[in-house]
């Protein structure tokens, strides 16, 4: 069995990829300091998976725990590297923070994979580093700019980095994903987006307003020059998203790759407002959501989604779940935690 170091593996996105690892046929360890998420994901993953994945509860931004944590794994064959902080808003309050976080963690984590030989790394990038593009949808040749946000900029300056670094070693293989706007869960009900404190993301803000959380989901402006004068965003189902993460390590492990660093948007080519993904919320949950509009929110852009064309020739995948699949997900998760917090 390939073993395969998670970073980040109880979190949202890395949580729903290792369920999909092991339903490959992939030895699962995850390194994660639970800083935002929580142990009993494990059990979780357990429950859905039939496999408890190996854990580590590790400081990735601590270089020699670090060390000595990839040292127990030196046999594995890759790295998927989630681990980050990722709130935007708190990105602009604590921009120290979130440097120091996803930069050391990602520098440490591939210094310590490279010095064991582990050479093929896959990293979890953000649609972000387009900042507001001119022309959509959104290829991977479109030139980055830099993001609004600390947060963001974290996720550009490590894929240059990451640049730098492939161009130098070029035995090592890495992937980078570029993600839109991942919502949705598991089809158990077992595992989904548990956002530690008030939610930034839409999907989460409104599965909390409808179990009654939150009072009322604020829109941010609705004169943005789209069809209905809210925002347009590629959302895409996290099992959807997870799957990728699979082709993209078969690519690495069939040595498919063509350039030493690769780069994939995972999207699926629609792009939904805001008051879209309202409406299909009503519809699926038979509800009617609390919300009203209000001002726009700094560093939003009008329009974003993606080309899907490049994922598909090299990788192989292509986003399968509708918006209402993925909204229902979401709902169905957050209302079966709700009503059973401590047995999911
Ligand atoms: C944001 C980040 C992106 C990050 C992603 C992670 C930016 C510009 N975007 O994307 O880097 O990878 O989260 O999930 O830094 N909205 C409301 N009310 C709310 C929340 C959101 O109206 O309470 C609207 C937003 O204005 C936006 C849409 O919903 O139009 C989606 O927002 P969100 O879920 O936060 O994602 P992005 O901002 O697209």
């Amino acid at each position: 069995m390939k073993k395969i170091i998670v970073t980040g593996g109880c979190g949202y996105i890395g949580s729903h990829t290792a369920i999909e690892l092991i339903e490959n046929d992939f030895e699962v360890v995850i390194f994660d300091d639970l800083s935002n998420s929580s142990e009993k994901t494990l059990e979780r993953i357990e429950k859905i998976t039939g496999v408890r994945p190996i854990f580590e509860k590790i400081d990735l931004k601590d270089e020699r725990a670090t060390e000595f944590a990839f040292d127990r794994y030196k046999d594995a064959f890759a790295v998927i590297h989630f681990a980050a902080l990722k709130a935007v808003g708190d990105s602009i309050e604590k921009p120290l923070e979130y440097y120091q976080n996803n930069l050391y963690s990602f520098l440490n984590t591939l210094m310590c994979q490279h010095k064991l030989g582990i050479h093929k790394f896959i990293f979890s990038s953000s649609a972000t580093v387009y900042g507001n593009p001119d022309v959509l949808p959104i290829t991977e040749e479109n030139k980055t700019q830099r993001p609004f946000s600390p947060y963001g900029n974290t996720k550009k300056i490590a894929e240059e980095i990451l640049d730098d670094f492939t161009k130098s070693n070029p035995n090592f293989a890495a992937i980078s994903l570029r993600y839109f706007n991942p919502i949705g869960a598991h089809e158990s009900g077992n595992i989904g987006e548990l956002p530690n404190g008030t939610p930034n993301n839409l999907m989460p803000y409104i599965t909390q307003t409808a179990a009654g959380v939150r009072k009322k989901l604020m829109v941010f402006g609705n004169d943005y020059p789209t069809k209905d004068g809210t925002p347009i965003r590629d959302y895409i189902h996290v099992v959807d998203l997870a799957k990728a993460h699979v082709k993209a390590l078969e690519r690495l492990l069939n040595q498919d790759q063509e350039q030493p660093l690769e780069i994939y948007n995972l999207g699926t080519g629609n792009g939904f407002s805001v008051l879209d993904v309202i409406q299909s919320f009503d519809r699926v949950s038979n509800t009617k959501l609390n919300y009203e509009i209000t001002g726009r929110r700094d560093g939003d852009v009008p329009k974003l989604y993606a080309a899907t064309n490049l994922a598909l020739e090299k990788l192989g995948w292509k986003a399968e779940k509708g918006l209402d699949e993925m909204i229902d997900s979401s709902w169905r998760w957050e209302q079966k935690y709700r009503n059973n917090k401590n047995d999911i």
